[in-house]
């Protein structure tokens, strides 16, 4: 397997770093505009090698794209990251034509690759993706509900003061402040529904703290997040390359499927070898569907604003 990251930004790099120690492929390609960037990062990452004990080939590459040929899977992550008070979606002007110029690339020297979106606002970026690539929906998986998820387990796993390990919890909709939906009516511990374990109103505060998850850190680190989006990508990647078919929520192309159609949203899928290969209905209540709409309408905003721009 040979797999490409384009942006070698912290949330890049972590994934690169991510997918070698866990030896998810024979090669990672850390791709990056920057003169040097990529290759010093790739360099620095193998010499962990020795300590790791992985043998993954990582190679960075200077804007030169011949060296991400015959990629199975690529990882996009380029454009800038959001600051303290911005949204996801303040992101659109910049990291569109910034996405655009990389699928275009990417995809010249990788037509057969599975591609995975991280760079904001992801939903919007996933469509874009999806309409400018042409390539079957399967192939294009915005990455946003297994790190919205994660997030939601660990603030369920505070909450609960257990093993965030023993949480299933998942986050559907739009990957943003506002349309993320955690759906706590589903969330369990070992099984068991965890609102036998918490009052209504401190499952109520753990779902407003996950839809915030990513500003919170935005605010005190002053930049993005890097490593839980990092290791959800490394995780969506394994799913891929090992065929293990776990159903995720990820930002997928709809037609019809939760009431949305034409616009990419977070839905449970399952992800294998070929991409995305099943969308899993979870049967909302009519509250959580309301929700899901009022998302669709947020996201498709965003897409609006995107046709308006000249890429
Ligand atoms: C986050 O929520 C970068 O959108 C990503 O941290």
């Amino acid at each position: 397997m040979k797999i490409t990251v384009v942006g070698a930004g912290a949330v890049g790099a972590t994934c690169a770093d991510n997918i070698a120690r866990r030896e998810l492929a024979e090669e990672v390609v850390l791709l990056d505009i920057k003169e040097g960037l990529s290759e010093g990062k790739a360099l620095d990452m193998l010499q962990t090698a020795a300590l790791l004990e992985f043998d993954t080939k990582i190679t960075g590459s200077t804007n030169d794209y011949a060296k991400t040929a015959g990629s199975d899977v690529v990882v996009i992550t380029s454009g800038i990251p959001r600051k303290p008070g911005m949204t996801r979606e303040e992101l659109i002007g910049i990291n569109a034509g910034i996405v655009k110029g990389v699928i275009t690339n990417s995809l010249q020297h990788s037509p057969n690759a599975v591609f995975i979106i991280v760079s904001n606002p992801m939903d919007t970026m996933t469509y874009l993706a999806l309409k400018s690539s042409g390539l079957p929906k399967e192939r294009i998986i915005g990455m946003g509900g297994i790190l919205d998820s994660a997030r939601f387990k660990c603030y369920l796993s505070l909450a609960l003061n257990c093993s965030p390990n023993d949480i299933h919890g998942t986050v559907v909709g739009g990957h943003g402040d506002t349309t993320m939906i955690p759906l706590t009516r589903l969330a369990t511990v070992n099984g068991v529904p965890v609102s036998q374990f918490l009052p209504a109103d401190q499952l109520s505060k753990v779902a407003a703290d996950t839809m915030v998850g990513g500003a919170t850190l935005t605010k005190l680190i002053g930049t993005s997040a890097w490593y839980a989006p990092g290791a959800a990508v490394a995780l969506l990647v394994e799913s891929i390359v090992r065929n293990q078919r776990h159903v995720y929520p990820c930002s997928v192309y709809l037609e019809g499927e939760y009431g949305q159609s034409d616009i990419c949203l977070g839905v449970p899928v399952e992800i294998g070898r070929t991409g995305w290969t099943r969308i899993v209905d979870y049967k909302l209540t009519a509250e959580e569907q309301e929700l899901f709409r009022k998302s669709g309408d947020a996201v498709r905003n965003m897409n609006d604003v995107l046709a308006t721009l000249s890429l």
